[in-house]
């Protein structure tokens, strides 16, 4: 078959695939979207890639969940006794995640009776009854009106050994680049199911966000994830056991082709729970059970597993080398007596008075302040939330995606790498060639790209070479490229920095491809 044949017989291919038929699965979508009334939100984006950069730079923010109760904890109580997790909530819209994060935060004390009553009678003025735990995390008017997490919220809160900030990612489809940014700075994972009749199926069907923030999740460097079946004591689930298990038993072949180590249950070793990449357990965030303790057995009988706190405080994440070369991928900056820098510590350590670069700029800077949460510490390690004051550098000569790091070995920036790709699905009828032009996302960066080269395309079942420089690859193929930006940005090798070197390619508004950076040009500036 010659190269236009083959073209041809791909694009009739994807034509197949759609056939014309409306999938009823999509339907029910539609209908979800229509209830929604975010119409404006999922107009199709006809040209390339910029407005989504935009978009994404416009709305990769975070808003900061903060309870007025809240005590900030002292300077010494930061000393890092305790290890510090972020979090990030996962899954479909509407599963439950910001009344899950909500309800962790009433439960740990955060929040009190009477702010929990204003925000009855608040969501019940606004005929939202039921999502009165929500508005713990969704803070902002909009939110609350539409019932829908648009900006990841942040919130903290403590267990017996562990410090979490929790990233509550929005669901929607239109919020995904929220979501990555969200994902990006996350150690772990809770994927919130809903069991609800017909919300699990919506959320687990192609399209549906189950299946799209956990393969964005696992490529994003989150490498364990708590899957909560959520909304167990809806009248359509009323606990029932059969329900956890088959959506259990859907999840695990998925989740295992996602890439987790997916072993069947948690073991309790030792006085402690044994966890694989993924746990699955069962709670209802609305009535707060097997969040903070322990399955009531006369809510359910039949789960004798640990409960979210445990199964949080339970999970080991790989150490980050604390002695590694510093890098802090910058999500936020403002001016505040100098300039601060947000984002979490990757590799290395930070002490107030170290002279650091910011890249790609090369622009030598001070620490002059380093605080976690709002409180001042003289230093910080690898998996810290940081906002970073610093000398030398004004807060308009840093973007999102800047990269705070060591002088002695600093990352470098670049406008193109080789990388290794995993297509997941292309639009309607599109191949992917050289010329692809697509909106990339690593660690904070969010910038416009094209495939300048197709390498060679490989084996997926051997991970081995299987036809050198292909003019075009489809659906599922694993194929190493080369790739260009138009500006410097700062990224790392995989091997060297998984969290660095991994990213997703995205175009109009979906998701096409996941992908590993595996080699840097020789010079880099
Ligand atoms: P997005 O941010 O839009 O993706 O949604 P979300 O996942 O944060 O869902 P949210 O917490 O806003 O909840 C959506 C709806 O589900 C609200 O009406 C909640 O009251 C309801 N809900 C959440 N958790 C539970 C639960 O455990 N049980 C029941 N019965 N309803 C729940
Ligand atoms: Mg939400």
């Amino acid at each position: 078959m010659d190269i236009e044949e083959d073209i041809r017989a791909l694009q009739l291919d994807s034509a197949e695939e759609n056939n014309g038929a409306i999938n009823p699965e999509d339907a029910q979508l539609e209908q979800v979207e229509e209830v929604d009334k975010m119409d404006e939100d999922s107009k199709p984006n006809t040209t390339v890639s910029s407005e989504e950069v935009q978009q994404a730079e416009a709305e990769v923010s975070h808003k900061e969940v903060r309870a007025p109760e809240v005590e900030e904890p002292s300077k010494e109580e930061v000393g890092n006794k305790k290890r510090h997790l972020n979090v990030v909530f996962i899954g479909h819209v509407d599963a439950g995640k910001s009344t899950t994060g909500g309800q962790i935060l009433f439960l740990s004390g955060q929040v009190d009776d009477r702010t929990i009553q204003k925000y009855e009678k608040e969501a019940k003025d606004k005929s939202r009854e039921s999502w009165y735990m929500a508005y713990i995390m969704d803070t902002n008017e909009e939110e609350r009106l539409k019932g829908k997490t648009v900006e990841v919220g942040r919130a903290h809160f403590e267990t017996e050994t562990s410090r979490f900030t929790i990233l509550d990612a929005p669901g929607h489809k239109s919020y995904v680049p929220n979501m990555i940014s969200g994902a990006s700075q996350a150690d772990i994972g809770v994927l919130v199911i809903s069991a609800r009749k017909g919300e699990f199926e919506t959320g687990y069907e192609r399209g549906g966000q189950t299946r799209e923030h956990v393969q964005l999740a696992k490529t994003l460097g989150v490498s364990k994830l708590l899957v909560v079946v959520n909304k167990m004591d809806d009248p359509t689930v009323n606990w029932s056991n059969e329900r956890y298990a088959e959506i259990e038993s859907k999840m695990v072949p998925f989740l295992k082709s996602s890439g987790y180590n997916v072993k069947k249950g948690i073991k309790f070793f030792w006085s402690t729970w044994i966890l694989f990449d993924v746990v699955f357990l069962p709670i209802s965030g609305l009535i707060g059970a097997n969040i903070k303790t322990r399955m009531d057995k006369s809510i359910c009988s039949w789960w004798t597993g640990p409960c979210l706190f445990e199964a949080l405080d339970s999970i080991e994440v790989p150490p980050r080398d604390p002695n590694g070369p510093f890098r802090m991928p910058i999500i936020d900056k403002f001016k505040d007596m100098g300039t601060v820098v947000m984002g979490k510590v990757e590799s290395g350590t930070v002490t107030e008075g170290d002279s650091l670069l910011v890249m790609p700029n090369k622009t030598h800077v001070k620490v002059v302040g380093v605080y976690i949460d709002d409180n001042k510490v003289r230093r910080a390690g690898p998996g810290e939330n940081l906002r970073v004051r610093l000398s030398g550098i004004d807060d308009e000569d840093i973007l999102a995606g800047f990269v705070l790091s060591s002088v002695a070995k600093p990352i470098f920036g670049v406008t193109e790498f080789v990388a290794q790709l995993q297509i997941l699905e292309l639009l309607d009828n599109a191949i992917f060639t050289a010329g692809y032009k697509a909106v990339l996302h690593i660690h904070s960066v969010v910038e416009e790209c094209e495939i300048t080269e197709l390498i060679e395309q490989i084996d997926p079942k051997t991970r081995k070479a299987m036809k050198k420089r292909p003019l075009f690859v489809k659906n599922g193929a694993v194929v190493k490229c080369r790739i260009q930006v138009n500006s410097l940005i700062c990224v790392e090798l995989f091997s060297d920095f998984p969290q660095l070197g991994r990213f997703t390619l995205r175009t109009e508004g979906k998701t096409i491809a996941v992908g590993k950076v595996m080699k840097l040009p020789a010079v880099s500036a």
